[in-house]
């Protein structure tokens, strides 16, 4: 999501299988096995279902061909590729009939740590896995379901783009007795999945009102995180939602 209209929505491509390079394959590998090494301990163990749910391994880049088959099973969900950010009447209009755009490119190996848009290790790896999940995918489709109507109005996109930041971007989840990560920007940052738990950020339980006046920087690590306790309270969150972003002018 972005204010920054990149894209048209006739911008969508095909994802060239053929042209991963050696380098590509060799940063998905690294990013992959570098976070694998440490999510089973923190991230939400329906990410890490999902992930095996979606076919996705270390040393294979994957193939949005194969991938979609395995996702429309779990939820009907399917991944669009993009060449790069969309515009938000795109995202949300894809989001709406459940579909997730992602890029099919990789970052450089000299960008293993930092990159200022997201590439496909951000979109696929981090984003997909919890598409299988009943709940999360009936929240990101009304999501963009909500925001589709409100899209001439700058203050409730405002609004709906904090919901999205602080729950599918960087949200934690209450599982049993521990706090683990679900939201995609945290999952595809080796820096930030060991911040996020750690003593400097507040850690506050969901709450709509709260995180709609709770304003996001993109560049630098969270002040606060917001967690969940089901997926569940997602999905149910959307009434409280559209009432709390008024009627479409
Ligand atoms: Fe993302």
């Amino acid at each position: 999501m972005t204010a920054n209209p990149t894209f048209a929505p006739t911008a969508a491509v095909q994802q060239d299988y053929a042209r991963y390079s050696a380098d590509d394959r060799w940063v998905w590998q690294r990013l992959f096995e570098r976070q694998l090494t440490v999510l089973p301990q923190v991230a939400s163990q329906r990410f890490l279902d999902g992930l095996h749910r979606v076919g996705f391994r270390a040393n294979e880049i994957p193939d949005f061909s194969l991938v979609n088959p395995r996702l429309q099973a779990a939820t009907g969900w399917a991944l669009v590729a993009v060449p790069g950010i969309v515009d938000d009447a795109t995202f949300f209009d894809l989001l709406a009939s459940r579909q997730f755009p992602a890029t099919t490119w990789l970052r450089t190996p000299a960008q293993l740590d930092y990159l200022e848009e997201p590439d496909m290790f951000h979109d696929v790896f981090a984003h997909v896995p919890l598409l299988t999940d009943p709940f999360f995918a009936d929240f990101l489709q009304a999501l963009g379901t909500l925001a589709l109507r409100h899209l001439a109005d700058p203050a409730a996109i405002e609004k709906l783009a904090r919901l999205y930041w602080f729950t599918v971007e960087f949200g934690l989840i209450q599982e049993a007795d521990t706090l683990r990560i679900y939201g995609a920007g945290i999952l595809s940052s080796a820096g930030e999945t060991a911040f996020c738990l750690g003593p400097k950020p507040a850690r506050r339980p969901f709450d709509v009102a709260e995180i709609l006046a709770t304003p996001f920087a993109k560049d630098r690590m969270q002040d606060v995180y917001f967690t969940i306790t089901s997926y569940q309270q997602l999905a149910d969150c959307i009434p409280a939602l559209a009432l709390a972003v008024g009627n479409a002018p």
